[in-house]
């Protein structure tokens, strides 16, 4: 078998997205839909309902009174709160796993984009962007297509680094040039086989800004720049840190003060913290 071949067949194995996800990123963004909609949606799913009651009740949120319903956790701790919750919660799965060609242990990968999904939501309120839990999720799984390529990266990273560091190539353009492949086409493949909206597809694909024109759309721009805020901070984690192409004119556009991307690193390490002592906790 070609190696595309043994990459789009591992795309089937990969653990799917529930239908619930689909459900609540498509209420989320339509105008007419109710709070009651959504809520009625999480709690058609007793499985997902149990999890999200599980941690809503565990010690780490401390709140005063026992949760016993989806509704209940909406008003203690709010839509958006409830909402992120949900779709962390369930799509951790493929992404809690080591990356070994990217250097990535076990939790690597999928805290650094709960940290980076963080970060986003973040800045694309300031900007009053809407679509909040998609442009969350985009973030969460932006990096999915490395869940299938790192095996083939393992065998071929001193010839990917070499591009990087010998022609200047971005790790995503060396990653398509030796492999034929990178992981923002692959995400995108994955993406749409999950059956995600062609902006999911669109902001998973183009994270890197590597197709000019994508910098162009605000939701993937601050995908990027969280991102790029996230290899900033995170600069010990992963092989493929800081070989990307920095787009100054982008960080331009969103930070015209520099001190903004300062504050912003300090909020990553923030939200590292809170990833870090919630799990520790729950
Ligand atoms: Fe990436």
């Amino acid at each position: 078998m070609d190696r595309l071949a043994g990459m789009l067949k591992k795309v089937n194995q990969l653990d799917p997205v529930p239908v619930v996800i689909h459900k609540v990123l498509s209420l989320a963004d339509d105008p007419e839909a109710s709070l009651k909609d959504l809520v009625e949606v999480v709690e058609r799913d007793p499985a997902i309902t149990a999890n999200l009651l599980k941690t809503v009740n565990s010690a780490y949120m401390g709140l005063p009174v026992k949760v016993d319903s989806v509704h209940q956790a909406v008003s203690m701790l709010g839509l958006q709160k409830v909402v992120e919750m949900v779709l962390s919660q369930n799509l951790s799965g493929n992404l809690n796993r080591p990356q070994k060609g990217y250097g990535l242990a076990k939790g690597d990968l999928w805290r650094q984009s709960l940290a980076v999904a963080m970060v986003a939501r973040s800045l694309a309120r300031q900007q009053d962007l809407m679509g909040l839990p998609a442009i969350y999720t985009a973030a969460l799984l932006k990096d999915i297509g490395k869940v299938i390529l790192h095996e083939f990266v393992a065998d071929q990273v001193e010839a990917i680094q070499e591009l990087v560091t010998e022609k200047g190539m971005s790790f995503v353009e060396a990653e398509n040039d030796v492999l034929g492949m990178d992981h923002t086409t692959l995400g995108g493949i994955i993406a749409k086989q999950w059956q995600f909206s062609p902006h999911m597809i669109y902001m998973i694909e183009n994270h890197h800004l590597t197709n000019q024109a994508s910098r162009n759309d605000p939701a993937t721009a601050t995908l990027y720049l969280a991102d790029m805020i996230a290899m900033m901070v995170d600069t010990g984690i992963g092989v493929d840190r800081l070989a990307y192409h920095v787009y100054q004119d982008v960080f331009n556009d969103f930070f015209p003060d520099k001190q903004q991307v300062k504050a912003l690193m300090i909020t990553y390490k923030s939200f590292q913290r809170e990833i870090r002592e919630f799990m520790e906790a729950v």
